[in-house]
């Protein structure tokens, strides 16, 4: 019927599916599998471009001066968020399809392709700068904007120079009033009982922890900014440690799910970073990438160095089991009830 919706033009299926130019074909010499080399890497494209979707709505949400923790904003961020690492399981598990196509199949086209590269994905790298990866701490500094466009690098120095995923937890953590006070000069506060308690359940080995313990949640640096080594503060450390260890109470499930989710998001793209780099191992061992780089050299480095929540990661080395948690005192117990209860 005319004027009626369909299918082919919502989807505007005309675009996507005259999308797929083998150069092989263009080249006279048909290769089989180039067509599930070039499919594979669209449909990656497209999800990093759902991830964006996701995520810039989860930084709107968290840029707000005051997100309601009472209201279902929180909610909101943790079921994207949620989505998000269903989403990098699925990017992982593609793996599994193109490794289909055996080094030999790859060689067919491979050299047609040079030099482009996923390493030149700006959408791949403009994710990690939203959810908190700095210049600074990029494997190679400038290396891994060496093969962008211009206009590919301004949208990820754009990315860079806005408040990233990251800086926005910190700056959440710091105002969540769920946590007990932290008054060194009061006597008998909870965190010094914490520490107190840790310290005995330190083997001797162990024992250098305490130092650590210090810097992380009472260190000088009041500021995550006073120190370029950290991204969150001794206050925000304070906070998302109470989290974790009283994850128990009705108010603290949600950021608890928060903070589970951003450890998921990092260990999703750990293992696609890994599974990536053990498949051009596999495809292409000891030689160039296609972009130009020492290939499997460039990937450890970057699978082992670019973790953007480690230090939340890090936290967990500063539980206690849950029986030797301090009791919390009965006004902040009813602060973290339901509060019809
Ligand atoms: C046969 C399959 C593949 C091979 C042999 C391969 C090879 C490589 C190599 C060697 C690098 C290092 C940079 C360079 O090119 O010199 C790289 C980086 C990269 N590749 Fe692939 N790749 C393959 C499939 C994919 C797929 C399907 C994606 C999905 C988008 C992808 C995304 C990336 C990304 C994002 C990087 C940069 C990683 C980072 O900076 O940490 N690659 N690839």
């Amino acid at each position: 019927m005319a004027g009626e919706m369909h299918y082919n033009d919502y989807l505007q299926l005309d675009k996507i599916l005259n999308a797929q130019s083998p150069e092989s074909i263009k080249q006279n010499l048909p290769a089989h599998d180039e067509m599930l080399f070039i499919v594979i890497h669209q449909t990656y494209e497209l999800w990093f471009k759902q991830l964006h979707h996701e995520i810039d709505s989860i930084l709107l949400i968290m840029k707000k001066p005051a997100m309601n923790d009472n209201s279902p904003e929180l909610q909101t961020v943790v079921h994207r968020l949620n989505r998000m690492v269903i989403i990098l399981r699925v990017l992982v598990h593609q793996i599994d399809v193109l490794e289909t196509m055996t080094p030999m199949d790859f060689l067919d086209f491979r050299d047609m392709l040079r030099p482009a590269s996923g390493f030149q994905s700006w959408q791949f790298k403009e994710l990690e700068a939203k959810l908190g990866l700095k210049f600074e701490a990029r494997h190679g500094h400038e290396y891994y904007i060496s093969k962008l466009r211009a206009e590919q690098i301004e949208i990820i120095k754009k990315a860079e120079s806005e408040r990233s995923l990251l800086e926005l937890l910190n700056a959440w953590l710091e105002r969540m009033p769920l946590g007990p006070s932290y008054d060194k000069a009061a006597k008998g506060n909870f965190w010094d009982d914490y520490q107190d308690r840790y310290k005995n359940s330190l083997a001797d080995v162990e024992k250098e922890n305490l130092a650590s313990f210090d810097e992380i949640f009472f260190g000088s640096s009041q500021k995550a900014n006073d120190n370029p080594q950290r991204s969150l503060s001794p206050q925000a450390c304070r906070a998302a440690l109470f989290i974790m260890l009283y994850r128990g109470y009705p108010l603290l499930q949600l950021p608890f799910q928060l903070l589970n989710g951003l450890l998921e998001i990092d260990e999703q793209l750990s293992s696609w970073r890994y599974r990536h780099m053990n498949m051009v191992h596999r495809m292409i061992v000891s030689r160039i990438g296609t972009g130009g780089s020492s290939g499997k050299d460039y990937l450890k480095a970057a699978a082992d160095r670019h973790y953007i929540f480690k230090e939340i990661a890090q936290l967990n080395s500063f539980l206690i089991e849950r029986r030797r948690l301090p009791v919390l005192p009965a006004e902040l117990e009813k602060r973290l009830g339901f509060v019809a209860s």
